[in-house]
Order: structure tokens, then sequence, then C-alpha cells
């Protein structure tokens, strides 16, 4: 079964005074199995919240269906075996971290009584320890989110949403919560994750999904996403002439590949950068290269960065839109 299954829903606000429509979910599919670390990438007005508002009952779908844990949305039952952690959340900055859970938990049904050594746990996990008895109005935005992050733990979710957890905190922190979300994945929590902060999903996520204006346009393993099938970089032991790339000269007695069809680029001395359409013409660079009696040392395919990948993907969508 899986943990989150989205089917084509489409939200469209409608402007109130200003008329103004706007489709922050449009047809928008994804499945998300348990026990996945899952994370929902897109700039700014993407529709990244949308969603998770959507998914947890804040925001009404336009048209289209969502599960969670296998249950319609609408059933409130499931609520309780899911944890939220909202973009922007605030805290009444009169009660201290340990009041702040305290409450939580009460909202979340459990007693007060029974309540302190889950909190105890929950500060400890996200190193808040020490600032238990402070005011949340003293505290800075990282601590805000280490203690968000408590309150979508406290009832031990087997499903959690956070939106954008790392905003706004510094490297080593992140560094921490990365492992808090990989300690909770080994316990079964699946986690999905919305951010903009492309490396830090990349570091943490089973799978990703990429979207822009309410449409999801790329979904899946980091690795799937980021590997260029046909492109390679070849490591050489002595240097390539520039005139190897620049001369194209192709064995005339190739009749399936030559350098006219190659792309090919020489990007340092010792290091050429191939793009071939199959591995034919993978193996005549390198018979060319060999018989010009450089030496290969590596062939590794090339890797995009998601970045790169993010920043190609965004640019198609908006540049056919125009
Ligand atoms: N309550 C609302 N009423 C009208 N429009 C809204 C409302 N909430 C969001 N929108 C619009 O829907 C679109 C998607 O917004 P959303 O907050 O889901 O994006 P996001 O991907 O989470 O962006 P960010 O990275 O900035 O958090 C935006 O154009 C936004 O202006
Ligand atoms: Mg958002």
């Amino acid at each position: 079964m899986n943990a989150i299954e989205v089917k084509e829903l489409t939200k469209v606000y409608k402007g109130g005074k200003s008329k103004i429509e706007v489709t922050a979910l449009n047809n928008f599919s994804l499945s998300v199995s348990k026990g996945e670390i899952f994370g929902l990438l897109g700039p700014n007005g993407a529709g990244k919240t949308t969603l998770i508002k959507t998914l947890l009952g804040i925001v009404q779908p336009t048209t289209g269906s969502a599960k969670l844990l296998g249950k319609p949305i609408s059933d409130y039952r499931i609520k309780n075996r899911i944890g939220f952690l909202p973009e922007n959340h605030r805290f009444p900055n009169y009660l201290t971290a340990e009041e702040t859970l305290k409450y939580f938990s009460q909202l979340g049904g459990n007693s007060p009584i029974n309540s302190d050594k889950r909190i105890d746990e929950l500060l400890s996990l996200v190193r808040m320890s020490e600032w238990k008895k402070l005011k949340v109005g003293k505290f800075s935005k990282g601590m805000m989110q280490r203690l968000g992050l408590a309150q979508a733990m406290m009832n031990n979710p087997e499903l959690i949403f956070l939106d954008e957890p790392t905003d706004g905190i510094d490297p080593i922190g992140r560094k921490e919560i990365r492992d808090i979300l990989i300690d909770l994945k080994n316990n079964g929590t699946t986690i999905f994750l919305n951010s903009h902060l492309l490396s830090e999903v990349e570091l943490v996520s089973d799978r990703v999904a990429i979207m822009d204006s309410g449409k999801l346009l790329r979904m899946g393993r980091v690795d799937d996403l980021t590997t260029t099938k046909e492109a390679y970089i070849i490591e050489t032991q002595n240097p390539i002439s520039p005139d190897f790339v620049n001369a194209k000269y192709a064995s005339p007695s190739s009749a399936e590949a030559s350098f006219d069809n190659i792309s090919i680029k020489l990007e340092s001395s010792k290091k050429l950068s191939v793009n071939v359409k199959d591995n034919l013409e993978l193996n005549f660079v390198i018979d060319s290269l060999r018989k010009n009696g450089i030496n290969i040392k590596t062939i590794s395919i090339q890797k995009n960065s998601l970045e790169e990948l993010f920043v190609s993907l965004i640019t198609d969508e908006r540049g056919g839109k125009k």
C-alpha cells in the first residue's frame, strides 16, 4: 500500500475581489511508498504548499482525489497518524519550548501527565533540551524550526509532512535534521518533504518530484534523474591534442559513425566529454583515441546535478508558455 496517492488533483484558487484565478495544482498525480523519504521540489509559487494543505484537508481540492495511508483524505480518523510541520509556523511567544509541546500533546489527545517523558525525548532529539524553559519569543529561526519538527513528531506519526523544514537553519543544524529524518525513516516513518533547497533534498530523499505552475514535470530516483545515459567523460593518461576534436578526422572506413555526428568536447588536456547516440559511437571515439596513441584511464557516465536538471526543466516549462 502506498502512504500517499494523489490522483489528478486540481486546485484553483478563486480570486476574491481581484477576480484573479490561480491554478495552484493542475491535474497533479503522484504516489509515495511507505517508508520512503520523498522530496517535492519547485520554485516559489509552484504549488508545493498547496499540495500538502490539500492532502491534509486545510485546502479543498477543486477536482481530483487523494489517499493517505490507504484512506481518502476526507477521513478525519487518519489525522492522528500524521505529523505536520507547516511553512512559516508561529507558536505563541509567551509559551516555553516545553509548554508549546505540552499544548500540542494535549491537542493530540494525550493526557498532560503522560506527556512529560515524550516531551523530554523530543527536545533531546531536536537538540533543544537546554532551551526547555526558554520562551518561544526569544527563539532564533533555527530553534523555531527544531521545535516545529518536535511538534510534528509528537504522536509518533506513520506519515510526516514537512514544509521547508530546514528553512533558516545553518549547515550544522541542517545536517542534524537530515540525521533525524534518516532515523525516522529507519523506524518506518514515511516522510514527505517540500523544499527549494535542492542539495538538501538530494542528500536525503529516496525519490523526488519537480513541479512548477501546479504541474508535475519529473519524478524519480535522484540517481536516475541526474544520470545522462548517453553522455560520457573519458579521462586519458596522455594529453589529447585539440586537433583530435577539431580536425574531425573520422575514419573513412567507419560507415556507422563519424565525429560529425558526435558531440565531443575537450574539457581539459586529459579529459574529453562525449555525447553519443549508442555504444557503437562510443566505441568509435575510443578506437579513434587509441589509434592516435592516446591511452584511456577511465570512462564514466556523466552526471548532471539536480540543480542543472531543475533549472533546465523550469526554464523549458516557462519558455514553452511564452
Ligand atoms: N489562499 C490562497 N489564495 C489564492 N492564491 C493562493 C493561495 N495560496 C496560494 N496561492 C497561490 O497559489 C500558487 C501556489 O502557491 P503555494 O504556496 O502552493 O506555492 P509553493 O510552491 O509552496 O511556494 P513557496 O516555495 O514560495 O512556498 C501561488 O501562485 C500562490 O500565489
Ligand atoms: Mg510553500
